[in-house]
């Protein structure tokens, strides 16, 4: 039999629980020995739990982490502390380590991936990128024959829900965030979900799988869904665009990667534009395999407890023998933001007075930008909707014609600024310059 101490029972803990009590004849048969949930870390023990709880629950961390019978330690907690301290005590205790923190091991994944070699055990992390989906262990087994050339797909569950019911229902963002809330899918803070954060933190997870080197949060450049409005998801209908936020990663040459989180206008034929609700995707494009795409529930308490016994299980069998190592022995720059390209999609409000158009077309030429597509939306008063969207341009002339074009007396605002998916990139990387 293998004892376990689970740290955390909320969405994610409890379906933990409850998959290793309603499938353990499966599980046992597969992995020739029995999982015993020994204990489980809680903060208030008066809270109602799930039955398969019952007995087990304590407020003592050491009695996990100092358990001698306990050779699997599952944290499930979230945030940074004390889960970062309580997975290093685990892993000094020779305990091998099964986690959903992407914000621990996206920040401190050096220090624990040393520290897990040191100690002779495993530190799994499937469930922290993409929910159900299997992706970091195909990622390091399965195609570890090819040189990984980019990554891209929907990393967050929650803003692809609200953005969803956005599009097909007609549903406004805090409607949908509180319904996304109420079905376990958002984080503690949401706006982790909402401006990007939880999305970059994966991104940096993968990249550093993808292109074995070490990326950590704050190198990714991200933008959140916070400033996407319903007139944005209309006219983007309108043009045969869905709007997704896409997380992306590629190698630039040999030495440098992009690494990028923001929000895209898809063709509605794009394949990651029909991935809808809480399901992600991620596209991965390798030298030898071409484009593989893997689908599934990027959030969830079933979807995601699928993901962590499956690390459980992995690490109850593994013994010492097959134990895949941290790779990424490789230091790789990040690039600048400023000089990727995209195609550029313009929502601005403008007095409507002759000569107001040429201004702004005026602020975009001296930028070196030209224009696809331009037309007025609705007039209210003498202010008008106006939408552009632009051929591809490095990012930072983007920003330059815009402070431009924000100084304008007869310009009200800028609303929104979204990368368009063009003919032949996913909206964020175009053509390098
Ligand atoms: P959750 O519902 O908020 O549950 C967290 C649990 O941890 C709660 O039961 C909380 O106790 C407990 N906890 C927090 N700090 C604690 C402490 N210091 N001592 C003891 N217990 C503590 O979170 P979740 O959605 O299950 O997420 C857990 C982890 O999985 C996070 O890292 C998250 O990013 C990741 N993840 C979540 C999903 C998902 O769909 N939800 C998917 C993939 C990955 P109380 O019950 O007392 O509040
Ligand atoms: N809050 C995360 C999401 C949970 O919505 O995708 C899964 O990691």
């Amino acid at each position: 039999m293998i004892n376990i101490g689970i740290m955390g029972l909320g969405t994610v803990g409890t379906g933990v629980v409850e998959l290793l009590e309603k499938n353990q004849h499966v599980i046992s048969q597969r992995l020739g020995e029995a999982i015993n949930v020994k204990k489980i870390l809680v903060r208030d023990l008066s809270k109602k739990r799930t039955p398969c709880a019952e007995g087990k629950l304590t407020l003592r961390a050491e009695d996990i982490l100092e358990d001698e019978e306990i050779n699997i330690v599952v944290e499930l907690m979230g945030g940074e502390e004390p889960a970062k301290s309580y997975i290093k005590k685990a892993l000094q205790n020779k305990k091998h380590v099964v986690t959903a923190n992407k914000e621990v091991i996206s920040k401190h994944g050096k220090e624990l991936f040393e520290l897990a070699e040191k100690s002779g055990v495993s530190l799994l992390f499937e469930a922290s990128v993409g929910g159900g989906i299997p992706i970091i262990r195909p990622m390091k087994q399965c195609l570890a024959a090819n040189r990984i050339l980019k990554i891209s797909g929907i990393l967050n569950g929650t803003t692809n829900y609200i953005l969803t019911q956005m599009e097909e229902k007609g549903r406004n963002f805090e409607e949908a965030l509180r319904e996304a809330q109420r079905l376990g899918y958002a984080e503690s803070d949401p706006s982790d979900d909402i401006k990007g954060f939880d999305a970059a933190r994966k991104l940096a997870i993968l990249s550093s799988i993808a292109f074995n080197t070490r990326i950590t949060p704050d190198k990714v450049y991200v933008e959140g869904i916070e400033r996407i409005e319903p007139e944005d998801i209309k006219y983007a209908g309108e043009l045969g665009y869905s709007i997704k936020l896409v997380a992306s990663a590629r190698k630039v040459g040999e030495r440098e990667i992009e690494v990028i989180v923001a929000p895209v206008m898809l063709k509605q034929s794009h394949p990651l534009s029909a991935v809808r609700d809480v399901y992600n995707a991620i596209l991965v494009e390798g030298d030898a395999v071409g484009k593989v795409m893997f689908f599934g529930q990027g959030a969830g308490k079933m979807p995601t407890a699928s993901a962590v016994v499956a690390d459980i299980m992995d690490a109850a069998r593994q013994g010492m023998r097959r134990r895949i190592y941290c790779t990424c022995y490789d230091e790789l720059k990040v690039i600048d933001v400023g000089s990727s390209t995209s195609r550029f999609y313009i929502r601005l409000k403008a007095k409507d007075r002759p000569g107001v158009l040429s201004k702004i077309s005026g602020a975009f030429g001296e930028n070196d930008i030209s224009l696809n597509m331009v037309i007025q939306k609705d007039v209210k008063g003498n202010v008008a909707e106006i939408v552009m969207v632009t051929h591809q341009v490095p990012f930072r002339n983007l920003q330059k014609a815009l402070d431009e074009i924000k100084d304008l007396q007869d310009v009200e605002n800028v609303a929104n600024v979204i990368r368009v998916e063009g003919a032949t990139s996913d909206g964020i990387h175009g053509n390098h310059r």
